[in-house]
């Protein structure tokens, strides 16, 4: 319908992985090195999630602890990743976390990019890390599968535009679509109480566009939306599809993976917000 069209969105990636195989030095990376500085005092990372412009496109990171989040918002239902990088340490080879990962990524039937980091280490060995992941069909697309393998190093640099592209590449089979006329819904990726602040809400904005002003129901919780920051900390009065805010002005904290989404007015977001409360 009229207002109501589709256009392309940026995929949404979590970062997964057994533990010290590099997930947080990689987005780090990424991080220093593609997102703009020069806003509120440069690249301070504000919030657990954030967008970085490429030079084949937009991705946006959630830069949550992994697992814990993932877990969180699959048990409630919540699809908030189009594309898992999982991230295995060359030199050590596929743990317990990697498989938990491919399971976790299976289970919801998102594509893994498969991230061979600490290349710059003498003992690193990729083909050990293919070898044991075709062992768990998944197989490297140069050996027949269908799972790209990226050989990256999170201290050089190595390697990490090819894993951009290779996202978007698989971002670009997914057609991923959203409406940004539409009102505002998405996904709460955390939440807290600040002093001075009050409630906290990183959200992910998964359809239409967040306005600063917006009445919405997030969780059990609503209010108007006061005031909205980009992860740079810098204010933003409005949020499309894929990209992650921190909101204002709820009356609570609402749990990773609860839903949000805009409302007409008060009356209606606290008949909501109260439903869900006795659930
Ligand atoms: P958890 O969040 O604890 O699961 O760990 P992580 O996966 O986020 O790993 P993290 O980024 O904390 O890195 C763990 C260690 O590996 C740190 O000492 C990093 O400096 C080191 N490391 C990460 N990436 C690389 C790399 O590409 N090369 C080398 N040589 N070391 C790396
Ligand atoms: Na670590
Ligand atoms: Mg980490």
């Amino acid at each position: 319908a009229e207002g109501k069209e589709k256009i392309k969105r940026a995929p949404v990636i979590s970062v997964m992985g057994h533990v010290d195989h590099g997930k947080t030095s990689l987005l780090d990376y990424i991080r220093r090195t593609k997102v703009a500085a020069g806003e509120s005092g440069g690249i301070t990372q504000h919030i657990g999630a954030y967008h970085v412009e490429t030079d084949h496109g937009m991705v946006s990171f959630l830069d949550t602890p992994g697992h814990a989040a993932f877990t969180a918002m699959r048990a409630r239902g919540a699809q908030c990743t189009d594309i898992v990088i999982l991230v295995v340490a060359a030199d050590d080879g596929v743990m317990p976390q990697t498989k938990e990962a491919v399971d976790h990524a299976r289970a919801a039937g998102v594509p893994i990019v498969v991230a061979i980091n600490k290349m710059d280490k003498e003992e690193a060995d990729p083909d050990r890390i293919k070898n044991e992941l075709a062992g768990m069909d998944v197989i490297p697309e140069d050996w027949g599968g269908d799972t790209q393998f990226v050989p990256v190093s999170a201290h050089t640099g190595q390697g990490i535009d090819d894993l951009l592209e290779a996202v978007l590449l698989q971002s670009e089979m997914l057609e991923l679509e959203a409406s940004p006329d539409a009102p505002a819904k998405g996904v709460v990726v955390e939440s807290s109480l600040e002093r001075g602040r009050g409630s906290v809400a990183t959200v992910l904005v998964q359809n239409g566009t967040l306005r600063q002003g917006d009445m919405v129901v997030a969780g059990s919780f609503f209010g108007k939306v006061r005031a909205m920051t980009d992860e740079a900390g810098k204010q933003v009065k409005d949020a499309g599809p894929s990209i992650p805010v921190e909101i204002l002005g709820l009356n609570g904290t609402p749990d990773a993976g609860d839903e949000f989404f805009a409302v007409a007015d008060e009356k209606k977001a606290k008949e909501l917000a109260e439903f869900r409360q006795t659930r």
